[in-house]
């Protein structure tokens, strides 16, 4: 049996798009087009495409302009850009902890670490799964603080009346060829408290006021805002048009895919031999991951699947025990440990087959039976 590799990505057939392409260095013809269709088909207010969702977290952080020792409270249990895009603004940061079983942000924890220099929570809409939004936002109204969500993995997932990355402040998306749409590497940042909008867009245009050149308001561009080159080229956006094309296709597929580990880890499960994901929260699809006993069999899993040739990765790796969240925090955050301890994220991408699932599940067993 040839390898079962984690990830493959999505590949669009006979792609000869780029023929098409007039200019190349990016906030061009795709760019807007791919911007204006994120926000008709999710109804966010203002999209604008970025490089990465850490170019998103970043012109965030960046637009938020709070005072150096404000606080911003973000998940220890998250990817490293999800701090560094607050760090490297001067900010103070706070990691919070998550819950013993999933990766969700402690309530009890949060109210603890929460106080009147909180000025931003940054929230992770992990593997797919939305965070329990309405708590943050009820407590946003008492405490005023700004939310952003950290979408990276959450394209097309409607939850209550709004798809994910529209009810915070800021939301940002990752287009990195691991998620369920790509461009290679790309992002997106979802403005939706309009107070940000101009200033995220001189931040995102490095910080120019270039975009009231292009509107003949002025005559020469200038400097600013602290800005970066946060866009994508054109080469980026006009692949992620035609996958947005697509996106009912792949959604489709990742769906059944998901659905079938669902049912074909079951017994597993119901056995108390592993620990699956929160099947009460709705998914995009994103991810499939099993929790082990603790990191010893975690690893030993993955070795022996990968002895079948197949092909797991773990997550996270907490940031406060991190060699620069260390030197932030040392906190005993013992859920977000835990939790990166025990996780083993299982092959999905649409090219995986039935048999190929079914063959991971039954290793999986098979390791038990071991
Ligand atoms: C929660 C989260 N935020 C941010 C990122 C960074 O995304 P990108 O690679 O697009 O910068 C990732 C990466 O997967 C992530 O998982």
């Amino acid at each position: 049996m040839s390898k079962i590799l984690f990830n493959i990505p999505y590949k669009l057939k006979n792609f000869r798009k780029f023929k098409s392409l007039e200019t190349f260095a990016g906030n061009g013809y795709w760019t807007k087009s791919v911007q204006k269709k994120l926000e008709r088909k999710y109804f966010f207010k203002k999209v604008l495409l970025t490089d990465s969702c850490t170019s998103a977290l970043e012109i965030s952080a960046l637009s938020l302009k709070l005072k150096k020792n404000e606080e911003v409270i973000i998940p220890s249990y998250a990817y490293p850009t999800t701090a560094s895009a607050f760090l490297r603004c001067g900010y103070k940061i706070k990691f919070v902890d998550c819950n013993a079983n999933d990766p969700r942000i402690n309530h009890s924890h949060f109210l603890k670490v929460l106080n009147k220099n909180t000025k931003a929570v940054v929230i992770v809409h992990h593997a797919g799964q939305p965070e329990d939004i309405n708590f943050f936002l009820k407590l946003k109204k008492k405490y005023k603080f700004k939310i952003i969500e950290d979408a990276a993995q959450c394209i097309d997932l409607k939850v209550g009346k709004k798809y994910l990355g529209s009810y915070g402040d800021f939301g940002c998306i990752s287009f990195h060829e691991s998620k369920n749409l790509h461009s290679g590497l790309g992002g997106a940042v979802i403005i939706n408290n309009m107070d940000y909008s101009e200033t995220a867009h001189y931040v995102w245009e490095r910080g120019t006021n270039r975009r009231d050149f292009d509107k003949k308001r002025i005559s020469k561009y200038t400097w600013i805002e602290v800005g970066s080159n946060f866009y994508p080229s054109e080469f980026q956006a006009l692949y992620l048009y035609y996958q947005l094309q697509d996106i009912s296709k792949i959604q489709k597929k990742r769906k059944e895919i998901f659905n079938l580990y669902v049912s074909n880890l079951n017994n597993l499960i119901l056995s108390n031999k592993i620990m699956g994901m929160n099947t009460k929260l709705k998914s995009n699809y994103h991810m499939k991951y099993i929790l082990l006993k603790n990191r010893k069999e975690r690893n030993q899993i993955k070795k022996y699947l990968e002895k079948k040739g197949i092909h797991t990765v773990s997550h996270y790796e907490p940031l406060h025990l991190s060699k620069v969240g260390k030197k932030i925090s040392v906190k005993n955050l013992k859920n977000s440990k835990n939790f990166s301890d025990r996780i083993l994220r299982l092959p999905l991408h649409v090219y995986l087959s039935k048999k190929n699932i079914k063959f991971v599940c039954k290793s999986i067993e098979n390791y038990f039976l071991a």
